[in-house]
């Protein structure tokens, strides 16, 4: 793949085995500051795989990382969240028993986080924007996994990243909270990029600029949300799954 200066992110034969499983097989991705890049495919493809590779919080046992022009292969999670690598989780991992606005600022006062004087009104902020005013004093693990989703948006938010990894956020949502993390997601700004991983796929196509779609560890199409739907390649890796 060609070496655009421009790439924030760029991947380069990104492989991970789990002895004779390679859950991620020569995986090449480009993401450009500001992109939304959707990331689908079946359960088992190597999705989270690719998230916990470019987190840091997984070892990649074959190929390379750049994030902004540096080579963040050997760096760890928090090295890389300080320059600007930010991410929610599949299961949501928020501290239940602090209130709310205090997960936020725990987050954000943490060495890469960007909330320090005046935090509390940024933070505040942050709940807002993800929908949670009101709730800034109820306990995180009284709130239902619907805010809890929306809380740990704000936790990352609040590192304010350039790239933003989400792992399947509308995963146990009601129609109506999937509704609600579209419009969310929409009002992001585009100064983070965003790769959402989510088997909601009108949730990505509605999101998305580009879809990328793996298939047993690989890569298997890139293309525009018009592309990927009619897209042979994603059928098949489809075929026999409901996506
Ligand atoms: N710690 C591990 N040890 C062994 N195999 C693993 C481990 N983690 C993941 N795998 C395997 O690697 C493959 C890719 O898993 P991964 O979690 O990345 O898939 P995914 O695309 O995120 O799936 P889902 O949509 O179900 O979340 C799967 O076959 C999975 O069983
Ligand atoms: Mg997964």
């Amino acid at each position: 793949m060609s070496d655009l200066p421009s790439d924030l992110l760029r991947v380069d034969g990104l492989g991970r085995r789990y002895g004779d499983l390679a859950a991620l097989d020569g995986v090449d991705l480009r993401v450009a500051p500001g992109d939304r890049l959707g990331l689908i495919g079946p359960n088992g493809a190597g999705k989270s795989t690719l998230l916990n590779l470019i987190a840091g919080s997984l070892r990649p046992t074959a190929g390379r990382i750049r994030f902004d022009g540096r080579d963040v292969t050997r760096l760890g999670p928090a090295r890389r969240a300080r320059l600007g690598v930010g991410r929610t989780h599949q299961h949501p991992a928020v501290w239940s028993s602090l209130p709310a606005l205090d997960n936020v600022l725990v987050a954000g006062r943490r060495p890469w986080g960007r909330l320090r004087a005046g935090g509390r009104e940024r933070a505040r902020e942050l709940l807002a924007e993800v929908g949670l005013a009101g709730v800034e004093r109820t306990a995180a693990g009284a709130l239902s996994h619907g805010q809890r989703r929306q809380l740990e948006l704000a936790m990352a938010l609040a590192g304010e990243p350039r790239l933003l990894l989400l792992d399947e956020p509308a995963a146990g949502l009601a129609p109506p909270e999937v509704e609600l993390l579209a419009s969310l997601l929409a009002a992001l700004p585009r100064t983070v990029a965003i790769l959402l991983v989510e088997h909601h796929l009108d949730l990505v196509y509605g999101f998305a600029d580009r879809i990328t779609v793996l298939h047993s560890g690989r890569h298997v199409h890139t293309g525009t949300v018009p592309e990927t739907r009619s897209s042979p390649e994603v059928a098949a890796a489809y075929a026999g799954v409901a996506p």
